[in-house]
């Protein structure tokens, strides 16, 4: 996507290091950091400097490249994969990258795997565009049928699934920005995403390309439907389980709750890196990460001088818990639009895609 004028992915190799665009400085300024070794994958990663489930898929694959420079032993492989598998435990494509970077360096001799390492890292980011670009392709789809003439589509939209939360164009987003693009008047509702406001992620990637966006608190998107001024919900997900649930972003069921009981169709779009083959009991088996009690207790931005301030909302010894994501049930569920089209979120639906990519 482009920042200005210059075209950005989330993430790329920059010469034998990677670059990424460090995330915890937006809203506010934009600027990019130098990844060096595997050790400051994982940190970008654990400290979010990179998020989103595509991405940390894709950065870690290049942390890989990274460790893979200095020893390329396979007591370093897998000391690499170990390491950057600790970082974030909900994002199923963590695991998926990592296990096709094993996969495929595995097999070769120590000294081919440096070559090796870039290139798969680099194949697994260019397949997320492609796969980002074809869920784009089918989201489309929906909105251009909602869309009735002379009148706006609203949609909404929790956490940020957009470019930056992949290698480029998104996944919840995506559909969004071609529908803009083609002329379709949208305008979307974006969640504020509270405690790590990824909200204001998403509200600058819309602004930057143009599209039309209203931030809102996490509370008030229940209101919204029930006024009728939220036509769609699309959101992105971390991982989606064999029989259809969804799981994202803490606060996404209950915009599902909220949209099914208010007729508002609820989508979710996912690259098939997403869909977690392996999960039987969506409740019980998807690791929840819980997060630090101190994103609840501080928020973070910028003082009247526009310096970085962190400011207290709430007494040092508060309890506080922080889980950082949350399952939909598939009844909740209207479909999922993946890279092969749009399905139900049942067993039968997602195993068509099963049968069509891996
Ligand atoms: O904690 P985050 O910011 O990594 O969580 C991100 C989300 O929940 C996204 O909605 C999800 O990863 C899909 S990104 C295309």
């Amino acid at each position: 996507m482009k920042v200005g004028d210059v075209n950005y992915r989330s993430v790329w190799r920059d010469g034998d290091n990677v670059g990424i665009v460090d995330q915890t400085r937006l809203p506010y300024e934009f600027g990019t950091l130098r990844l060096h070794t595997c050790e400051e994958a994982a940190h970008a990663i654990k400290s979010m400097k990179v998020r989103g489930a595509p991405l940390i898929g894709a950065v870690a694959a290049y942390g890989v490249a990274l460790a893979m420079r200095s020893d390329a032993s396979d007591g370093a492989l897998a000391a690499a994969t170990d390491r950057l598998m600790r970082t974030r435990p909900t994002a199923v494509n963590l695991r998926w990258s990592l296990e096709r970077m094993r996969q495929h360096l595995g097999p070769l001799a120590p000294e081919q795997r440096g070559k090796a390492a870039w290139a798969e890292a680099q194949g697994i980011a260019d397949e997320d565009i492609e796969l980002n670009r074809a869920i784009g392709r089918h989201g489309l789809k929906l909105i251009r049928d909602a869309a009735k003439p002379g009148k706006t589509i609203n949609v909404l939209t929790h956490c940020n699934a957009g470019w930056l939360a992949t290698v480029d164009y998104g996944t919840a987003l995506a559909p969004i920005y071609l529908a803009h693009d083609e002329g379709i008047a949208v305008h979307v509702w974006v969640d504020e995403t509270r405690p790590r406001s990824q909200g204001f992620l998403t509200a600058w990637e819309l602004g930057s390309h143009g599209v039309p966006y209203t931030l809102i608190a996490d509370n008030a998107g229940g209101h919204l439907m029930q006024k009728g001024k939220v036509d769609l919900v699309i959101v992105g997900a971390d991982r989606v389980t064999p029989d259809g649930h969804v799981c994202n972003k803490i606060g996404t069921y209950l915009k599902a709750l909220a949209a099914k009981h208010n007729g508002v169709p609820f989508f979710a779009a996912v690259p098939s890196p997403t869909i977690d083959w392996t999960i039987a009991d969506a409740m019980g088996e998807i690791p929840i990460e819980e997060r630090s009690a101190d994103e609840i207790r501080y928020v973070h931005g910028l003082d009247d001088k526009g310096k970085a301030a962190r400011i207290e909302i709430g007494a040092r010894d508060m309890k506080v818990a922080n889980p950082g994501f949350d399952v939909t049930p598939p009844e909740l569920v209207t479909g999922i639009i993946t890279e092969l089209g749009i399905c139900a979120a049942t067993r039968e639906g997602l195993a068509s895609i099963r049968t069509n990519s891996t």
